[in-house]
């Protein structure tokens, strides 16, 4: 460990601040590809956090971890630094295990909605602190706030009493957590440094350690419509993830999933919500009922209910019970009517066959740009706003028939949502196999 000060050498008034690293050493050290030491990233993060570690040096160094990458030690340390910068919660006292899903985010991903109340239904509790959309993937708040009277914020005490009440909880994360993690993931996003495993798995990991589960299951994506497409990028990143969790005494699993088609039948908010209500109700899209019961098992199986049968929970309505209390626990009203969009465009097939191609990326920015979603954090989404699914890869067409609808409140949006999808999507004589929506387990 070197001592060193730092001052400015514009202000020569400025009184030397005696601090046990020098950021510039760390930058010069990353840049060259060596590790750090673990003595100097808690200090590093720590003294970001308090604003004596500039963002221009920050920014320089995420570039330098960008290019360079860090050792599992390095990415452990990290994290704990960022656990470090705040509040760390607790659900000790509960009297029941402790559950959470996390998402790498994709199109028409409303899992959540169905799965937390599922998994509460069997006894265990799902704290589900979650995030609004921004770009094009959607975010789970957004979805829940198109429910009359639906409210995100909840105080720590309420969190607990409705995780011992009713089991399930969907709320905002507070500001409290990994404070680091916030201004870091913001300095990311206008740095070009997002797209970093090691960066991205000690960003997610620190708030969900922080946040107190004693277990995980993470669900973490590929292909057009996640956040990294490729399937070997998606799978080094879960196998981080779960290698962070373990270290610090999370028992954490991740299923890599396939995010290369839209899942379900609908993206936008109140449309997402209504077909979470289907397979609540023991219906709905395959590949959402796939996907629900896939991580059920797995969260019931870390939560010490191997044998739990989630599709029985499903068919005999002690999930959707469970989701009626969780909505009206957060001031909802789950009997009221879901906000619909004013206008609606639909598009038809031009000739006969089988859908062969249906993007995810292009839907998702299709349901954005109609209004779902969101282009700065400050930006409003519409409730009814997004695309209706009439037909999957492989389902047949017939020429004239309907094969997605828009919904917008404003038709003015409908021809760069169209834009959006043109070349994404084909019908042809045949459709190309797909492989799995659940391609591997890792953990
Ligand atoms: N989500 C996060 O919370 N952090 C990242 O770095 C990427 C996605």
């Amino acid at each position: 460990m070197t001592e060193s000060t730092r001052t400015s050498p514009a202000d020569s008034d400025a009184v030397p601040t005696a601090e046990p690293f020098d950021v510039v050493d760390l930058i010069r050290t990353k840049r060259s590809g060596g590790p750090l030491d673990s003595d100097a990233i808690g200090w590093l993060i720590d003294a970001y956090t308090r604003g004596y570690v500039g963002d221009e040096q920050m920014a320089s160094l995420a570039m330098a971890i960008f290019l360079r990458g860090m050792n599992r030690r390095e990415i452990s340390d990290f994290t704990l630094a960022m656990i470090a910068s705040g509040e760390r919660m607790s659900f000790d006292g509960l009297g029941k295990p402790t559950v959470d899903k996390h998402s790498t985010g994709g199109v028409g991903d409303k899992i959540t909605l169905p799965l937390a109340p599922l998994v509460a239904s069997f006894g265990v509790a799902v704290p589900q602190l979650s995030g609004r959309g921004l770009g094009h993937t959607g975010g789970t708040l957004d979805k829940l706030e198109s429910i009359p009277g639906w409210q995100a914020a909840l105080s720590n005490e309420r969190m607990r009493a409705i995780l011992r009440d009713v089991g399930a909880v969907v709320c905002a994360a507070g500001s409290g957590l990994a404070p680091a993690d916030k201004k870091l993931y913001a300095l990311r996003d206008v740095t070009g440094t997002v797209e970093c495993i090691p960066l991205i798995a000690s960003s997610i990991m620190s708030k969900k350690i922080a946040e107190g589960t004693s277990a995980l299951v993470l669900d973490v994506k590929f292909g057009s419509g996640a956040f990294l497409q490729d399937i070997e990028q998606s799978r080094a990143l879960a196998r981080t993830m779960v290698d962070l969790g373990t270290d610090a005494g999370v028992a954490t699993t991740a299923l890599l999933t396939d995010m290369s088609v839209p899942l379900g039948r609908t993206i936008g908010n109140a449309l997402e919500v209504r077909e979470s209500i289907e397979v609540l109700a023991g219906g709905g899209p395959a590949d959402v009922v796939d996907l629900t019961i896939a991580l059920a098992r797995e969260m019931l199986r870390l939560a010490g209910q191997p044998d739990a049968d989630p599709e029985r929970a499903l068919r005999d309505g002690s999930a959707m019970d469970t989701w009626r209390r969780m909505i009206v626990a957060q001031g909802g009203d789950p009997d009221a009517a879901l906000p619909m969009a004013r206008e609606q465009h639909v598009v038809v097939a031009d000739r006969s066959g089988v859908l062969a191609e249906q993007d995810a990326l292009a839907f998702g920015i299709a349901a954005w740009r109609l209004g779902a979603g969101r282009a700065r954090a400050a930006d409003r989404v519409q409730a009814g706003a997004g695309v209706e699914l009439h037909v999957k890869p492989g389902d047949r067409v017939v020429a004239g028939s309907p094969l997605w609808t828009l919904h917008s409140d404003e038709p003015k949006r409908f021809d760069r949502a169209l834009a959006a999808l043109e070349g994404a999507w084909s019908v042809a004589d045949t459709a190309p196999e797909r492989g799995p929506l659940v391609v591997e387990r890792i953990g």
